[in-house]
């Protein structure tokens, strides 16, 4: 069973100094960053980085990424900073934006990492228990998001604990995630900036750093079996509860809550049971006897998005009806994970 910090968001140096020292042992760690919690190992211990993929259930071909304090940790691991990759990191670290380098040909990082490419992800995270945790086990520390393979991104220790607990050496808790969705993953190559994953770090932001900036075909297109992805999470079932999810979405906010009635009434007439999860000032409208408030805007629903996912299979109901955001902002993250959790079940009107 895993040490636990005492006290939400008033963990003591000596805790970090403690779980610091667990990473330094080659065991796992659960860490808390601005975007989801961590679970966080040695990234130059070939061996404690295999506990990571043994403890989630993980895919071994789908790399980790790397967290650092300083920018000498990043120079000891990557081939080179472009400057164009300078100016993002002076723009956004330490924050949610993780850059895919070339690695050294030395392999500073073992290829358990990596997945064996010859690419390494890493990031500087903003959380100070993060920041402190990487300075003081004075290792880059090699972490996916605290899960098992396939459950939402743990964004409270509360809500992964159960799965996680016997899994790790030490649980820092540092209380409910700030942003609530996994880093912006990019790569830049000739000048040009493409999104993997989005996230917090919209594209309209990275547009103001260089103006060619593309979003990767499978942020939101289906990837289809054995089609070559340029991030290897991309493959994977994620976020998905057990319960069958659907989003519905159209730019005519009216349009959309009309859509959900009549798949709700279609649903009754079955006698089938429904949630929706809709923004706060549309639930009144919605005749679903269950509905839950998914927050008042972007930043709201990032942030509760993936601890709602993780309640909704003990409301037994037949299906989950989510609304959805558009494509603006930081809407792209959450469709990007919306349409992963309902299984590409959905729908979008004009
Ligand atoms: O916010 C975050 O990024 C969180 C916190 C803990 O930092 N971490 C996280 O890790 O979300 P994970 O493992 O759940 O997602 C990492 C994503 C995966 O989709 C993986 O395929 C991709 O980043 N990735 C990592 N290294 C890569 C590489 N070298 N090339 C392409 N994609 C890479
Ligand atoms: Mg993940």
């Amino acid at each position: 069973m895993a040490k636990y910090s005492n006290q939400k968001n008033k963990i003591v140096e000596e805790e970090i100094a403690e779980a610091a020292q667990e990473i330094k042992n080659g065991n796992l760690v659960l860490f808390p960053t601005e975007t989801v919690y961590g679970i966080g190992a040695n990234a130059l211990d070939e061996v404690a980085v295999k506990k990571i993929f043994k403890a989630k259930g993980r895919a071994g071909d789908n790399p980790l990424i790397v967290h650092v304090c300083n920018i000498e940790m990043v120079e000891n691991i990557v081939k080179e900073i472009t400057d164009v990759e300078r100016k993002l990191i002076e723009k956004f670290w330490p924050g949610p934006l993780t850059i895919i380098f070339d690695r050294k040909s030395e392999k500073i990082i073992p290829n358990a990492v990596t997945a064996n490419l010859n690419t390494v992800g890493i990031r500087m995270p903003s959380n100070k228990i993060a920041k402190k945790l990487i300075e003081k086990a004075g290792v880059p520390i090699a972490a996916p998001s605290a899960n098992v393979s396939g459950r939402p991104s743990g964004t409270k220790v509360e809500d992964i604990i159960e799965e996680l607990q016997d899994k790790v050496s030490y649980i820092l808790d540092g209380g409910f995630s700030d942003i609530g969705l996994e880093s912006t993953v990019i790569k830049v190559s000739n000048n040009q900036i493409n999104i993997l994953r989005p996230g917090k770090i919209t594209k309209e932001e990275l547009e103001k750093v260089i103006n060619n900036v593309c979003i990767d075909t499978h942020v939101l297109g289906k990837v289809e079996k054995n089609e070559k992805v340029a991030s290897p999470g991309m493959k994977y079932r994620h976020y998905a509860p057990n319960t069958k999810c659907m989003m519905v979405y159209s730019k005519n906010n009216q349009k959309m809550v009309d859509k959900i009635n009549d798949i709700t009434k279609k649903m009754y007439e079955d006698n089938k049971n429904i949630l929706v999860l809709g923004r706060k000032d549309n639930l009144e409208e919605y005749i679903s006897q269950k509905k839950w408030n998914i927050g008042e805007n972007l930043n709201e629903i990032a942030k509760n998005i993936f601890t709602l996912l993780r309640k909704v299979d003990k409301e037994n109901v037949d299906l989950v009806i989510i609304e959805g955001v558009g494509e603006k902002g930081l809407g792209l993250a959450i469709t990007n994970r919306l349409i992963r959790a309902c299984e590409y079940n959905y729908i979008v009107l004009d």
